[in-house]
């Protein structure tokens, strides 16, 4: 791993630090005098220099807290911390930080600094030093409350918290106003979360490696214990807090049940105590076996008193070491985890359980609904895995204790681009709920495609469920609807050793946008996205609105050319959900079907003809899905079964818009790539290109998608494109097609994602595969697809006539070892000069298990 974190060169200072640390040691002489008013009230104080000369290497890893450019000049330079927390001092030490230097003195006081300051601290250690204050202001929780104010001769900045979490979110909240050069001048703002549980939930293996991880290995684990160096999860906690969240699970939900182990339970206090200053509690993921499995008992059943009397145990244990721990997340009875229904028992028997171990201690239990057949029988045309949620956990509504909440994916089945809100949000009212979301892409191009999830999550989070009058997704999981005293949000984020923790530079845009949603879901999806735009990449103004404009239209792009009108996202479901699988997702028990056959598509979830799901919304929402008339098209395959000719809203029919949907998505990520080269110059070089290179390879992974996905719905409808472009590639020669040397045709698996349906491969040290250039002479870009595997790192070269034109390696880490629509790559070599009669030669050398394969070559004229 390449050194995370920035480096601060001090240089011609050393006179003025003294000065200003004599200076502070003089008020703090003064500030501790026998005639202080407010005797309990302890201050820090801590002065701020501005250093002017920073080494900045922008790999990322500073995400969205990138100071070294803040206008702090008109800012005084004098921090005071009140109170005794040791999160208020870290907010303070915070904003010394991003003022522009660490603190060159500290001392402790007992009145206020008799100049300006920026003020720290809870409300009830602020208000005797100004009492003048108005109570009703007041946040509540973990909210905060920026105050300008004026005593004398000093004016302040005030930031109260009404606890000391508030205080860290007050202070990031003005540092990130500073960022955008926003006035702070004046303030008078009071801001409180919209709910009380704001979690990620890490899906980190004690054993180092992530579920669904694609940006390194764990942050928290290896080899089978926590890391002995916890400095990045300092840094990961001090990213959540910036964004207001205030609890972490660490580990996967398919969870070790050693992780309750009583050898384990020291190592997570030690990342509680890191977590501790960022005001973010621990978590973890249980499993309800361990009972057995580390208790040594013989059953796990939910309801013996010996199994309570294990959980009690445990918890107690945990909160010995870990006082202010969070609580434990639960999968059971999904997806073949160990779970109550083995004893006959239900969901609230094993919640209730754990939850009442918890209870004393304050602890939450957050009890997944993610429960469902996995054996479902595909042949039954009632069978439906959207259902399984709300056929669960709807009748034991009422029976959960008050520490439990349900913690219910978006939608019914599994994290897809798009699905309908969960039915189930809108059937507890006598639970708690929380949303969970996915900062992970793990259906959403796995950090390599550019996909802004914001405005997916708030479309679920506005829907309104109309259960209880107005009643939106976010006002229900925030507990107003019900007036439940627990809610919130949890959000898949598995960060990693990469240096930039998500692996592609703009995916940190979701998880800031994570935090500022569950902090207020009011917010708009382009006020987040320029927000995250300007603190991240800076306030130039070309850069906010193209990096926005990109964010804001990349999940539409991504749906476009993977699974449109709600048909679900078409990866290889059985593999690693990432390229195009079509049929992975039929004829098996997973219930992930869209059930296409020669004459139409889609899943029949109507009331009327199909399974029955869309009774499980309010009758308000059924209106909405049943009548086919009425459903939208975006949902419009989630919901009916149709035929390829029916004619949707915008006029197309069914299989058209399929077809042109898929052609404009590809060519728009491929616009995703020019929108980003304007800004050249203007972004550091570093994350430019690094964003850059990830943009092409999207380009050339959208053709991929797009043509698996057009071909195969061409050959199953039948039906051919209006436009005349499925299976017409007039600009492509296919590599079996070539003169080939040492090269042999191979199958391809699935055939829709070669083009062809196949490739060719090579079985030695090196072969060719060359063809005549016929056309017109001119410029052309090469477009070479090939296969990147993972098992070697072949070398390519490509000669026209026998000059070497470019050479490069597949040495990309995609997730399979066999050429199909996941390893699917292509490199565009821009601008060769060809003349008609030149012959062109790709060289291949192949490396372990990766034969150097190659599927096609595509010239695309300048001159167009
Ligand atoms: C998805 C994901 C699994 C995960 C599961 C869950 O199905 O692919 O890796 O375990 O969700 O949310 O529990």
């Amino acid at each position: 791993m390449t050194t995370v974190g920035t480096s601060i060169r001090h240089s011609a200072f050393g006179t003025q630090v003294r000065n200003v640390f004599t200076r502070a040691q003089t008020a703090k002489r003064l500030l501790t005098a026998k005639g202080a008013k407010h005797a309990k009230t302890a201050l820090a104080l801590m002065l701020a220099l501005l250093i002017s000369q920073f080494c900045w290497s922008e790999t990322g890893a500073e995400a969205w807290l990138r100071y070294h450019d803040l206008k702090t000049s008109s800012l005084p330079n004098l921090v005071a911390a009140v109170g005794k927390s040791a999160v208020v001092r870290n907010a303070a030490d915070e904003l010394v930080h991003a003022l522009g230097n660490k603190p060159n003195a500290q001392g402790h006081a007992r009145q206020l600094p008799s100049r300006d300051a920026f003020v720290l601290g809870v409300w009830k250690d602020i208000h005797p030093l100004f009492p003048e204050l108005n109570r009703s202001l007041v946040p509540h929780g973990d909210g905060f409350w920026l105050k300008t104010v004026r005593h004398s001769s000093a004016k302040y900045w005030l930031i109260i918290g009404g606890n000391e979490r508030g205080v860290l979110y007050g202070t990031f909240s003005l540092v990130e106003r500073i960022a955008q050069q926003k006035d702070v001048s004046t303030l008078d703002d009071s801001q409180t979360p919209s709910a009380l549980i704001r979690w990620v939930s890490e899906w980190d293996n004690v054993d180092g490696s992530i579920e669904r991880g694609y940006a390194g290995r764990s942050i928290f684990f290896d080899n089978g214990a926590v890391w002995s160096d916890l400095t990045r999860v300092g840094k990961y906690a001090r990213l959540l807090a910036s964004i207001g969240v205030n609890g972490c699970s660490i580990n996967n939900v398919n969870a070790s049940p050693r992780i309750v182990a009583p050898e384990f339970i020291p190592q997570l206090a030690r990342v509680a105590d890191i977590f501790r200053p960022w005001g973010v509690k621990l978590a973890v993921s249980v499993d309800m076996s361990s009972p057995m499995v580390v208790g040594g008992l013989k059953t796990f059943d939910p309801i013996d008193p010996q199994v309570a009397a294990w959980w009690q145990h445990t918890a107690d244990e945990i909160y010995k070491q870990i006082p202010d721990f969070g609580g434990f997340v639960v999968k059971a009875d999904s997806e073949g985890r160990s779970g109550p229904s083995q004893y006959g028992r239900t969901a609230s028997d094993a919640a209730n359980v754990i939850a009442r171990a918890l209870k004393p201690h304050g602890g939450i239990l957050l009890y997944r609904a993610f429960v469902y057949n996995h054996h479902l029988d595909w042949r039954d045309p009632k069978a439906d895995r959207a259902r399984a949620a709300y056929d669960y956990f709807h009748p034991l509504d009422g029976k959960f204790e008050d520490n439990v909440v349900i913690q219910i994916k978006y939608g019914p089945i599994d994290f897809q681009v798009r699905e309908p809100a969960s039915p189930l949000f809108g059937a507890m009212p006598h639970t708690s709920e929380a949303i969970e979301l996915q900062v992970t892409q793990e259906y959403t191009g796995q950090q390599r495609h550019l996909v802004f999830l914001v405005p997916m999550w708030k479309q679920t989070l506005d829907f309104d469920m109309h259960v209880n009058g107005v009643s939106p997704v976010k006002q229900i999981i925030e507990g107003r609807t019900w007036h439940r005293p627990l809610g919130g949000f949890n959000t898949v984020v598995n960060v990693g050793m990469d240096e930039n923790w998500l692996e592609h530079p703009l995916a940190m845009a979701n998880l800031y946008g994570y935090g500022r949603l569950a902090w207020n879901p009011n917010l708009t999806s382009q006020a987040i996205a320029e927000e995250w735009t300007r603190l991240t990449f800076g306030n130039g103004t070309q850069v906010v609105s193209t990096v926005s404009q990109m964010l804001l239209s990349s999940w539409h792009i991504y749906e476009s050319y993977t699974g449109p009108l709600g048909i679900g996202t078409l990866t290889d479901i059985l593999g690693p959900h990432y390229g195009p699988g079509i049929e992975s997702a039929e004829r098996n028990g997973w219930g992930q079907w869209f059930r296409a056959d020669s004459q139409g598509v889609g899943m029949d979830r109507t009331i009327a003809t199909g399974t029955g799901y869309i009774s499980q919304y309010s009758p308000a929402v059924e209106k909405i899905y049943e009548p086919l008339t009425n459903c939208p098209d975006d949902l419009l395959l989630f919901m009916h079964h149709v035929p390829y000719t029916h004619v949707l809203y915008s006029g197309k029919t069914a299989v058209q818009y399929f077809y042109d949907s898929h052609y404009d998505g590809a060519a728009q990520a491929a616009g995703l790539v020019a929108q980003w080269k304007t800004l050249k110059g203007q972004i550091d070089d570093e994350r430019y290109s690094e964003t850059l290179k990830r943009l092409e390879y999207q380009a050339g992974h959208a053709i991929v998608w797009r043509d698996a996905v057009v071909k195969w719905f061409n050959r199953i409808s039948g039906i051919p494109d209006a436009q005349g472009r499925v299976g017409h590639n007039p600009n492509r020669i296919e590599a079996e097609d070539m003169q080939l040397s040492g090269y042999a045709p191979a199958e391809v698996t699935p055939w829709e994602t070669a083009s062809g349906g196949k490739a060719v491969a090579c079985g030695q040290s090196s072969c060719s595969a060359s063809f005549n250039f016929t056309r017109d002479s001119g410029s052309y870009d090469v477009a070479v697809q090939y296969f990147d595997q993972n098992n070697g790192v072949s070398q390519y070269q490509l000669f026209v006539n026998d000059r070497s034109v470019a050479t490069w390696a597949a040495d990309d880490h995609l997730p399979s070892d066999k050429m199909n629509g996941h390893t699917s790559t292509r490199h565009v070599i821009a601008g060769v000069q060809l003349r008609s009669g030149d012959v062109l030669k790709i060289v291949g050398r192949p490396d372990s298990g990766e034969p150097a394969p190659l599927d096609y070559v595509e010239l695309i004229s300048q001159a167009r």
